[in-house]
């Protein structure tokens, strides 16, 4: 569902993401991890068509990124690693403008919203002004903005930053049922005991490259490793 071959990004002089060949299938979670600076940001970034690769091909669902970003966008939902919004709008009309951005239809997109804030909470403070909300709250309006059209392939950087425990439980739990249904999530995190319990593989990046790539049971260094250990063994080599 998503595939980078062989991708490569430079900011000046300095090789943020450099020959990173990875292949995402349709029904996993896969986690991204690496220590701050890696790349997980820039990769994630040139998934969405923020950026653009120097080298390398980046597809989403067969498509494309940089040839028809506008095909791939429409089955992407993409979450940044930090929620900056339109402060002046409300947290319903910054999501009403994504959903008109794609074309949601009226009925569809009161369905989902009224769901989605439901389980994040956030139906009561829908109609109050952006600048008025908690880094939490801006984190859930994102998350909500990004899934209202319902998209098939979902790319989060660092999504559980400062969503309050109901609501991380919340967002693991659909990503688990969006892996199910045999749709795609692609994350980053920080939060090695999440990705340890949440994800069918996980790929370390260190200095832009992938130094690792596969399911627990195969980045296991040890029988007794844990993820955090097995981290920490590959990243410290
Ligand atoms: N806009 C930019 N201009 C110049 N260098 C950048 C820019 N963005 C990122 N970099 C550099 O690229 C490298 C990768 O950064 P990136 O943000 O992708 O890392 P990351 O893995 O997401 O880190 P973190 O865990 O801290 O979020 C770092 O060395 C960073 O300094
Ligand atoms: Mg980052």
């Amino acid at each position: 569902m998503i595939r980078l071959a062989s991708v490569t990004k430079s900011y000046g002089h300095k090789r943020a993401v450099d020959g990173l060949t990875l292949d995402i299938r349709a029904g996993e979670i896969f986690g991204f991890i690496g220590p701050n600076g890696a790349g997980k940001t820039t990769t994630i970034k040139m998934i969405v068509g923020l950026l653009q690769p120097d080298a390398g091909v980046v597809t989403v669902d067969g498509v494309d990124v940089v040839r028809e970003p506008i095909t791939a966008k429409r089955s992407m939902a993409y979450v940044p690693d930090t929620p900056d919004i339109y402060e002046r709008l409300s947290g319903m009309q910054f999501i009403n403008f994504v959903a008109d951005a794609y074309a949601v239809p009226e009925d569809l997109r009161r369905e989902r919203i009224t769901a989605l804030a439901g389980t994040f909470d956030l139906a009561a403070a829908l109609s109050d002004p952006i600048e008025s909300y908690s880094h939490g709250m801006r984190q859930k309006v994102v998350l909500i903005s990004a899934l209202v059209h319902a998209p098939r392939v979902w790319v989060l950087d660092e999504p559980l930053v400062g969503l309050d425990p109901e609501a991380a439980f919340e967002l693991k739990k659909m990503m688990r049922e969006h892996a199910e249904a045999g749709l795609t999530v692609f994350f980053s995190t920080h939060i090695l005991e999440v990705a340890e319990k949440l994800c069918d593989r996980v790929g370390i990046i260190a200095q832009g490259k992938l130094v690792a790539c596969g399911t627990l049971d195969e980045l296991r260094t040890s029988a007794d490793s844990t993820l955090e250990t097995t981290f920490l063994d590959l990243v410290d080599r």
